[in-house]
C-alpha cells in the first residue's frame, strides 16, 4: 500500500515536471532569443581565477593554472591564498578576448588587461608578456559581471582586480587607487545561473613555471 501511493506521487511529481517542461518550451517558441545563444561563450570553459598574495614582494597574482599555485608557495614562503576572485574563460571563446597578463621588469608587479593599446603601453614602460590569463568578455553580456581593477601606485605597485564593490571600496580606502572595469566576467553568485556547471577546478598545465614569477 506504501509503495502504490509513493509510486502515486511519484507519477504526479514527474507530471509536473513534464508540465512545466512543456510549458518553458511553449515560452521559448514565442520569445526566442537567438542572439543570446549564439553571442555567448561556452560555460563549461569557465575556470577560477583564483587569487593569491606574495606578502615578501606585496604583489597579487591571479590564474586559472595550479602550476602557477603550487609555484609561487614555493617560491615564495609568506603567500597567502585568498580564493576565486572570479570565474573566467579557458580558452578563447565566442565574444570573448585575450586578458594578458605582464610582470614588471623587477618582477615584483603582475598587470592583466584586456586592452590592447593599454598592453603595448606597458610594453614600452619595461612591463614584459608574461602568459594570456585566460579570456573575458570586453563588454556586460551573457550575464556577466564587472570585474574591477585597482592599483596601488606606489614605489611597491601592486594591482588588485574583483568583482566586489566591497573589496573595490576597502581597497580604496587602503589606499588604492581605481582604474575601472578590466573586462566582464563571472562570479560565484553568476554562475549559480549555470546549472551545467556546479563544480570548477584549475587548470593542470605541462609548463614548469621556469622563467616566470615568481623568481
Ligand atoms: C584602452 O586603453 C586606452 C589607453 O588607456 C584608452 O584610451 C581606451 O579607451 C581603452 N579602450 C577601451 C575599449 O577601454
Ligand atoms: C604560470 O603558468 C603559465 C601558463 O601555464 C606558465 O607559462 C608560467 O611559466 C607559469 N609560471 C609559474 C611561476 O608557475
Amino acid at each position: 500500500m506504501k509503495t502504490s501511493v509513493a509510486s502515486f506521487i511519484f507519477a504526479a511529481f514527474a507530471f509536473v515536471i513534464q508540465g512545466s517542461v512543456l510549458s518553458s518550451g511553449v515560452e521559448e517558441s514565442i520569445s526566442p532569443n537567438p542572439r543570446a545563444a549564439a553571442t555567448c561563450g561556452d560555460v563549461s570553459d569557465l575556470a577560477p581565477f583564483v587569487e593569491l598574495y606574495i606578502a615578501p614582494i606585496t604583489s597579487h597574482i591571479y590564474t586559472i593554472y595550479d602550476n602557477n599555485v603550487t609555484n609561487t608557495f614555493n617560491g615564495n614562503p609568506g603567500t597567502q591564498y585568498l580564493g576565486t576572485a572570479a570565474f573566467i574563460f579557458s580558452i578563447q571563446d565566442t565574444s570573448t578576448v585575450p586578458f594578458y597578463c605582464l610582470h614588471s621588469a623587477a618582477k615584483t608587479t603582475l598587470f592583466y588587461t584586456a586592452n590592447e593599446t593599454e598592453r603595448l603601453t606597458a610594453l614600452a614602460t619595461g612591463f614584459v608578456d608574461y602568459m594570456t590569463a585566460g579570456y573575458i568578455y570586453p563588454s556586460q553580456i551573457c550575464g556577466s559581471v564587472p570585474l574591477y581593477r585597482l592599483h596601488f601606485l606606489a614605489a611597491n605597485s601592486d594591482y588588485i582586480y574583483t568583482t566586489s564593490v566591497t573589496d573595490r571600496e576597502n581597497a580604496i580606502t587602503l589606499g588604492f587607487t581605481y582604474e575601472g572595469i578590466a573586462g566582464y566576467v563571472y562570479d560565484l553568485l553568476s554562475c549559480e545561473a549555470f546549472p551545467a556547471r556546479t563544480t570548477f577546478s584549475l587548470l593542470t598545465d605541462g609548463a614548469d613555471g621556469v622563467g616566470g614569477i615568481p623568481s
